[in-house]
């Protein structure tokens, strides 16, 4: 009787930890978020438009990409700003390697950094309309990383809605 009770008492366990794994899954839509914002990485963004590459010397030494959703590439095509809610854009970077190929060529190594703004400007209001976030092989990076955005997209691109990149011609 004793180990009845037991062996159902387990299975009750396991099928309560299930549950619960399962929830936290859902809740986070599968992906982290950011600290302060709550912001994920969007699903799909890989297959995004390109809006212009970028690059940094020193001390990154990185290529990177800018990608934006639907909304993001309208407002570029229609130079409408402030960018509409809704629109969201993503830095892709890697390390800066040299071809093994083809010396003069440059390709992209091992993947650093994903970075995220969303638009939502009632949610986001105390951040110019932009929420933040920053992934390192899908985990968003700590709050203190996540409390200089903004501040440096507000120096240097406010007239630009705090955004840097512009279409590549
Ligand atoms: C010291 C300045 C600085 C800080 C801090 C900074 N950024 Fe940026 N960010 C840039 C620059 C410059 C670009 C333009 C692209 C490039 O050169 O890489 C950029 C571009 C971006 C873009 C593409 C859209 C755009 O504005 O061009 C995203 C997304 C982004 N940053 C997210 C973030 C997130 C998230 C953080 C904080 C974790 C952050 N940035 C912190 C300078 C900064």
């Amino acid at each position: 009787m004793k180990l009845l009770h037991l062996a159902v008492l387990s299975g009750v366990a396991a099928l309560v930890a299930l549950s619960v794994a399962g929830a936290a899954m859902g809740d986070s839509g599968g992906g982290d978020a950011s600290p302060i914002y709550g912001v994920q990485v969007p699903d799909g963004y890989r297959k995004w438009a390109l809006i212009a590459p970028a690059q940094e010397a020193a001390p990154l030494n990185e290529l990177r990409a800018v990608v934006g959703n639907d909304l993001a590439i309208k407002a570029y095509q229609d130079s409408a700003l402030p960018f509409p809610d809704g629109t969201v854009l993503v830095k892709l970077a890697w390390k800066h390697v040299q071809s093994p190929e083809f010396e003069p060529a440059s390709i992209p190594g091992a993947a650093t950094t994903v970075q995220v703004m969303v638009k939502d400007s009632s949610k986001y209001a105390a951040t110019g309309g932009w929420g933040f976030g920053r992934f390192i092989n899908g985990k968003a990076v700590d709050q203190a990383q996540h409390e200089t955005c903004f501040a440096c997209h507000q120096a240097r691109v406010k007239n630009h809605d705090f955004v840097f990149t512009r279409y590549a011609p």
